[in-house]
């Protein structure tokens, strides 16, 4: 019987992470991607537009729309982080440059238009900053009803934070939003409460460089693909499959990031680990809990609070992935964007 089609807006800030996500669903026969839509954070809205179009292009997919979004956060001033994915958000990856031009809809648009004209159909999955969803929440203030879920790589609970102490980068980069989306999408019943995906268990799935020999294996890439802990900084792929070369580029500037930071030399799957469980929820194991965001304080501005016991005397707002099977993950990774990276040759 054929997989059931998923159809999805995905939000991104691709960045490096984002891109393996985007790989991930382009290469998943079950997506269905209607939309694309660009928010400022690892890098500003208008590059992760450029990042966007040109996977989606080098991939086949440049039929999917792609939309520009916020290009600041709804209070907070701009930060990015160029340091962690590189000047482009695309680690030492160089895509040729995309040929088709942006959205003339703003994202907003995207996702309102959507989810109208599809009531209880659509996905969404952000793996960016939450402005976008906020503003669109705004518009349409019906859009947590109109969604059939949302599923977002953001937060962290039980969990230091990678941004300050007790913040994670999507949520510290516009709070707000994240607040103001954590409220909107309350009240929902059980099985369409917002999945969070954060990085108490995003951070256990550890990217390293056999995952990529494998994958190029897999596709019948030349020569072999070894990311050498040892090789000089920024050194380039020379794989012969266009997509494992784009793709080992990217990943080696983000495990040379996670060394420098005494991680290991590695990568964190934040956001492809998102876009699997968008696919298929049964890749997470999550527990309800009321989520609210902290606006107000000096050191914790940003941080994500998980009342877990109904301490708050407030319904639960949220389904926190709280453990999955990282190799199960990287087995349906590698099985997929393998199969993608050989149709794109
Ligand atoms: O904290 C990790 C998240 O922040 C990921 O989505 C990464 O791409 C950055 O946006
Ligand atoms: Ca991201």
């Amino acid at each position: 019987m054929a997989e059931q089609t998923v159809p999805l807006i995905v939000d991104v800030d691709t960045g490096i992470d984002d891109s393996l996500a985007l790989l991930y669903l382009m290469a998943s026969p079950e997506a269905e991607l209607l939309g694309i839509t660009c928010t400022a954070g690892n890098v500003t809205a208008r590059q992760v537009a450029t990042n966007n179009l040109a996977w989606l292009e080098l991939c086949g997919y440049a039929d999917v729309e792609v939309a520009l979004g916020a290009e600041v956060p709804i209070i907070a001033p701009l930060m990015t982080t160029e340091e962690t994915h590189g000047p482009q958000g695309i680690g030492y990856a160089e895509l040729p440059a995309p040929t088709r031009a942006l959205s003339s809809r703003h994202a907003t648009q995207v996702w309102i238009d959507n989810a109208r004209r599809r009531p209880g159909e659509i996905t969404g999955l952000v793996t960016g900053p939450l402005t976008n969803l906020a503003l669109a929440v705004k518009l349409e203030p019906e859009l947590p009803r109109l969604l059939k879920r949302i599923v977002v790589m953001g937060g962290a609970f039980n969990h230091p934070g990678n941004t300050n102490p007790t913040t994670e980068w999507n949520v510290a980069v516009d709070p707000d939003a994240a607040r103001i989306v954590f409220d909107a999408f309350s009240g929902l019943p059980e099985g369409r409460r917002p999945v969070i995906c954060a990085l108490d268990v995003t951070e256990r799935i550890e990217m390293r460089p056999h995952h990529i020999a494998a994958l190029a294996e897999a596709c019948g890439s030349t020569p072999a693909e070894i990311i050498d802990p040892d090789d000089p900084p920024g050194r380039r792929s020379q794989a012969s499959n266009r997509v494992v070369r784009h793709l080992s580029d990217a990943v080696r500037f983000y495990m040379e990031f996670h060394r420098l930071y005494d991680q290991g030399f590695l990568a964190h799957m934040h956001d492809p680990f998102a876009a699997a469980v968008a696919l298929d929820p049964a890749l997470a194991t999550t527990r309800r809990a009321t989520v609210d965001v902290e606006l107000a304080g000096t050191l914790t501005r940003g941080q994500t609070v998980a009342d877990w016991r109904g301490m708050w005397g407030r319904e639960p707002n949220a389904d926190i992935v709280v453990d999955t099977d990282p190799e199960e993950f990287f087995r349906r990774a590698i099985e997929r964007v393998a199969a993608l990276a050989r149709r794109v040759g």
